[in-house]
């Protein structure tokens, strides 16, 4: 892989939650210089608490071994739990550059709300089959069969 033009991009879904706060993005600091990841990474933070991008990091720096991430994490408050709740997201990336990136998206929500996530996925079309590459991941398994909407 070409790791110099790779810009990834992970969407974390119960980005306010202990799985992140414990496991994602210290995982996520930890390989910050892999050059798979290329330096070029982009956390995007889902809650749906009455967050912005600092007050996002200051609750979870707690969480992390450097401040290398500071710059890495923007917040955007979507709620999941509602049956539209994602639909600003795709212009959120957009807004951002992010549109074109590889993208991950990260479950870290109860198993419950998994449904709703994927559907949404597809029904706005964040999860484009002809884009460069996109996985959707949880805590539980890997769910990144979704339903192609080409
Ligand atoms: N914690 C771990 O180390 C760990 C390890 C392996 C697997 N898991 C699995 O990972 C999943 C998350 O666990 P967790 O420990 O991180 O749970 P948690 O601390 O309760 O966090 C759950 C996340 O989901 C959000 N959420 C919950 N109910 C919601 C609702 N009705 N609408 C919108 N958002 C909602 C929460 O947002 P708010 O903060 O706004 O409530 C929070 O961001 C679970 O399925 C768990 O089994 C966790």
């Amino acid at each position: 892989m070409n790791t110099q033009n790779h810009r990834l991009t992970v969407v974390i879904f119960g980005s306010t939650g202990n799985l992140t706060g414990d496991k994602l993005l210290p995982a996520l600091e930890s390989i910050l210089n892999d050059p798979l990841v290329g330096g070029d990474l982009t956390i995007v933070a889902v809650g749906r608490r009455d967050l912005d991008d600092s007050s996002y990091y200051d609750l979870m720096s707690g969480h992390l071994k450097t401040e290398s991430l500071k710059d890495k994490i923007i917040y955007i408050k979507a709620d999941v739990g509602q049956p539209d709740g994602l639909s600003g997201l795709g212009r959120f990336l957009s807004e951002r550059g992010l549109e074109d990136t590889e993208i991950i998206y990260y479950c870290a929500t109860p198993p419950s709300f998994f449904e709703t996530i994927s559907r949404q996925l597809y029904e706005y079309k964040l999860a484009e089959t002809d884009r460069k590459s996109t996985r959707l991941n949880s805590s539980h398994t890997d769910i990144s069969r979704m339903p192609s909407s080409a």
